[in-house]
């Protein structure tokens, strides 16, 4: 390939879940400290990073129509722009793309992406690179620190305090994407959550795919757990919130349930994935609980925190899923009666134990199932909604609403509230929540603007 001239803008474009946005916003700012600055809105960038997501449905032929697509809109500017695939398909199927689409320059994956700019000098110099090891725990260390490229850092952050998986659900891709368990150290994690903080963080949700898998040892080489992370975060005097997710229920520990009840930054709010309401279907997807021991776990949370706001994901059409199998997830659904939940039609993900299994679900019934699922949740997510109406709480203003003078901010049971008035970005503002609908509320301000 032959000399190009070095990209002056970039555009990073995150699909997935909340770990790739964090690694999105770390390579926005690692681009920014090698003096790239983002793209003006409306003009194609010099540089694309493509942070993909492999979890479910057609991940790699999104892929490649979205390098069309980028290739196409910059020849309309007439650009070519530099493209980077990164996040989970790069792991998954990186030589692929490099031999199948030209115009791709480099491939990253979710544990490498600390080199793109040395990758991206080499694409200047007309080679294409492919990088997708997994060094341990090496990423993190030659990361520029948090607001580097002066990258403005939002009133609610993401911190990732965990990465991997070693618990192997026979559905999922991620151990493979994004390899072992590791867990950041202590003394990193406090820099980088005071520096969140010294840039406009008012709130910080700890990420990970087993977040509360989290150990490490804290300023006096003593093991602590998340719980301890969570108070020695909870001691940064200008940190208002923290949230974490998402969690595994046999990560679960006495500590993580007693906090709810002791911090008050501590959010009442849980995530924690449950796929089926089936024991068998359970055991097959080698989520190692059963129905009973997830709902006894929420009844702990209940009895620390009354008003928790529970949220889960739930999986549809498992290989093998009977109809009165789904009817158990239905029974745990009335059971639990979540305020927010995630469900998916189940995808069979190359490399995975499920996707050979035999008694493959029609997708005829998976629509189904997934649409009596969500009915179900939608109803509970109303009644939670409806349940909240003359509650006082406080919200933290995250954006602008749609209509003049209108903003949205994020109740502590993580509501989106709308209010009207003077408010700013970031402010925590005392509301009523006045009126209900299945997925936003109105607030009445009681106050002006508190922090
Ligand atoms: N098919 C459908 N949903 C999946 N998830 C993970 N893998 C698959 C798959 N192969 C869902 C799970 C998980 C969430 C992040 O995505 O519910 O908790
Ligand atoms: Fe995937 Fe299961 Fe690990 Fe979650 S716990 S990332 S669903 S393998």
């Amino acid at each position: 390939m032959k000399q190009t001239t070095a990209p002056r803008t970039y555009r990073v474009k995150s699909f997935g879940c909340q770990m790739n946005v964090y690694d999105g916003e770390r390579m926005a700012e690692m681009l920014g400290a090698k003096g790239i600055t983002p793209a003006p809105e409306g003009e194609e960038a010099d540089l694309v990073v493509l942070n993909t997501c492999h979890i479910r449905e057609k991940a790699a032929e999104k892929v490649y129509s979205d390098i069309g697509r980028i290739s196409k809109a910059g020849a309309a500017q007439g650009k070519r722009p530099m493209i980077a695939v990164a996040g989970c398909v790069a792991q998954a199927e990186g030589e692929e793309i490099m031999a199948r689409a030209p115009a791709v320059s480099m491939v990253v994956g979710p544990q490498a992406y600390h080199r793109l700019p040395e990758m991206i000098d080499k694409a200047v110099a007309g080679e294409r690179a492919t990088d997708t090891d997994m060094p341990e725990d090496a990423k993190f260390a030659a990361l520029p620190p948090r607001g580097s490229g002066r990258r403005k850092v939002g009133p609610s952050a993401f911190l990732t305090i965990q990465e991997g998986c070693d618990k192997f659900c026979t559905y999922c891709v991620v151990p493979y994407t994004r390899g072992a368990e590791i867990s950041r150290p202590y003394s990193d994690l406090l820099r980088e959550a005071e520096s969140l903080v010294e840039n406009g963080a008012c709130e910080i949700t700890l990420l990970g795919q087993n977040v509360n898998a989290w150990t490490g040892e804290d300023g006096k080489g003593r093991s602590i757990g998340m719980d301890g992370l969570v108070k020695a975060l909870a001691k940064l005097p200008d940190l208002q919130r923290i949230r974490y997710t998402t969690s595994h229920p046999n990560d679960m520990t006495d500590g993580i349930i007693a906090m709810h009840g002791e911090v008050d930054k501590l959010m009442p709010y849980l995530h924690l994935p449950v796929q089926s309401g089936s024991d068998r279907v359970l055991k097959a997807m080698n989520r190692s609980h059963t129905a009973d021991s997830y709902l006894k776990l929420l009844e702990r949370f209940r009895a620390v925190r009354p008003d928790i706001a529970l949220s889960g994901d739930f999986i549809v059409g498992f290989p093998g899923e009977s109809d009165a199998e789904f009817e158990e997830t239905l029974q745990l659904v009335d059971t639990v009666r979540y305020a927010q939940a995630f469900s998916f039609k189940y995808s069979p993900r190359p490399g995975t134990p499920a996707a050979t299994m035999e008694d493959q679900i029609a997708p005829e019934v998976m629509d189904e199932r997934l649409q009596r699922l969500q009915a179900a949740l939608g109803r509970d997510q109303l009644a939670f909604n409806q349940a909240s109406v003359g509650r006082t709480c406080d919200i933290l203003v995250e954006r602008k609403g749609k209509l003049p003078g209108q903003w949205l901010g994020k109740s502590p049971w993580l509501q989106s509230v709308f209010i009207e008035g003077d408010a700013q970005i970031g402010d925590m503002i005392r509301v009523e929540l006045a009126e209900a609908g299945p997925n936003s509320l109105k607030g009445r301000v009681l106050e002006g603007v508190s922090a």
